[in-house]
């Protein structure tokens, strides 16, 4: 029946008296004269909480029910606990500011991890061991793979032989104790679901400011469209000074090309059958008709024929090219399937360039199927341009070839077979359309063109 107050240090000294204050702070605590605060409050005896000289609360005592005071042996067994008391409570206040501490660090780390989580380019974080450690979501993204799959896999078994190959070069070393950031530009990437990036890769060593090793940092930024967008232009600019100078070639060409074919013309006309020199003079006009058929490759890559663009139905102009050269392709074993959604916008351009345009590339797509194979053409919108994809099963394109197909006079066909024009007035055809080219190619596997248009010339 002992009537026992437990306070702690910090709750007495909320008195609003300043000498109270002072007393309940700093005492006197003797046993059994309390300062005129704790006699206030009813207590008669004092017993103060202490942990390694530092005071972390007191008991006080009243009287007794009866009104008597505690007997010396209630006092001695008291300031027994009074030591067990001053630890655990002295244990609490120890446990509350432990908790708060690692509240705040959980904060300070979700905070981290937000900013990571939320910036555009993929970061993956290395342990020394070149293990991954964490990454965000713009790495799942842009290596198509899952969180689940980088973290605890080592960098090696997912990135390229290649990348980790040019990291080592640069840093010099063998592990990933990277002294200095490495930096790696425009290098190709395949990812997971085998879709071909270009990316800025840097791994940066992160700062040893709590553990001596904490690792590096690896960036990924997804490059593809701005390479692609420089690739585009330097083209364009090649296009244009190329153009003017074969406009100037061509145009001088023409001329004595005509007389030469006429001339030609007129003497076989004149020659018997019998003669021996026909075979020759049919050989010459042979080749005048093929010396026309480049300048006039030339002339219109230089675009100085007339071009009037009105409302056109794609899928049509694409169907008509197709007629246009389905005996080439029946002759030829291959297989002719088209998938066009008849749901297109119209397409604003010029009919007969655009049929040049699909001509040149059915061509192409038969010339790389010698034996057979299949063409497929499929139409399609996204973002609001008109999509055509046009697909081959033949030889493909070696990738050293993909950044020069489009150069003017670039062919791999035997002389007298390709002029190497064909890609580079589609090119230029497509570019006036305000609409985009692109090729993906996998050597012996196929080709496939994607052409984008503009709905409207904007
Ligand atoms: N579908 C394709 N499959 C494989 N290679 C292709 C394909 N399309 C183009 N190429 C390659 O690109 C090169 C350039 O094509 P381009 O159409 O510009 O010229 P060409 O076909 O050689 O000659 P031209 O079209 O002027 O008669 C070709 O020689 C070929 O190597
Ligand atoms: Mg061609």
């Amino acid at each position: 029946q002992l009537e026992c107050i437990l306070y702690r240090a910090q709750d007495l000294t909320t008195d609003e008296d300043p000498g109270d204050l002072a007393e309940l702070k700093n005492g006197p605590y003797s046993l059994h004269k309390p300062g005129p605060a704790l006699a206030r409050a009813g207590l008669s005896y004092v017993l103060e909480l202490k942990v390694h000289a530092k005071q972390v609360g007191i008991i006080g005592l009243g009287r007794l029910p009866d009104g008597w005071h505690f007997s010396t042996e209630d006092l001695q067994l008291l300031s027994a606990l009074a030591g067990y008391a001053a630890i655990a409570l002295d244990n609490a206040s120890l446990y509350r500011s432990v908790e708060s501490k690692a509240l705040e660090m959980a904060r300070l780390k979700a905070y981290a991890d937000n900013i990571i989580e939320s910036i555009n380019v993929a970061v993956a974080v290395l342990d020394q061991d070149g293990c991954i450690t964490s990454c965000n979501r713009a790495f799942e993204e842009l290596y198509d793979i899952s969180r689940a799959q980088v973290i605890g896999t080592r960098v090696e078994d997912i990135l390229p032989a290649s990348v980790i190959a040019a990291i080592r070069g640069i840093a010099g070393k063998k592990d990933w104790d990277i002294q200095s950031p490495v930096d790696i530009f425009k290098q190709h990437l395949q990812t997971r679901a085998a879709r071909k990036l270009i990316v800025n890769l840097s791994v940066i060593p992160l700062r040893p400011a709590i553990m001596p090793n904490p690792g590096s940092l690896m960036v990924l930024e997804d490059i593809t469209e701005r390479v692609q967008l420089e690739d585009q232009l330097l083209q364009a600019e090649k296009l244009s000074a190329i153009g003017l100078l074969a406009a100037g070639i061509a145009h001088e060409v023409n001329t004595p090309i005509t007389g030469i074919s006429s001339y030609t013309q007129m003497l076989l006309k004149e020659t018997p059958d019998s003669d021996k020199r026909k075979p020759i003079l049919q050989k010459i006009e042979k080749q005048t008709f093929r010396a026309a058929e480049i300048v006039n490759g030339l002339l219109n890559f230089s675009r100085l024929t007339g071009s009037e663009f009105t409302e056109l139905d794609i899928n049509h102009v694409i169907k008509e090219s197709l007629s246009l050269l389905s005996h080439q392709f029946e002759s030829n074993h291959i297989k002719v399937e088209s998938q066009l959604d008849f749901s297109l916008p119209p397409v604003y351009g010029n009919m007969g360039k655009l049929q040049q345009v699909f001509v040149n590339l059915f061509l192409n797509a038969r010339d790389a199927m010698p034996s057979g194979g299949e063409l497929i053409v499929q139409t399609g919108m996204e973002e609001s341009m008109v999509i055509i994809d046009i697909s081959d099963t033949g030889v493909g394109i070696p990738q050293e070839n993909l950044k020069k197909i489009f150069d003017p006079f670039f062919t791999t066909k035997r002389p007298g077979k390709g002029t190497g024009l064909g890609l580079a007035v589609t090119y230029g055809i497509i570019q006036e359309h305000g609409g985009g080219i692109f090729v993906d190619s996998n050597s012996g596997k196929g080709t496939r063109f994607r052409l984008k248009l503009p709905t409207r010339l904007q």
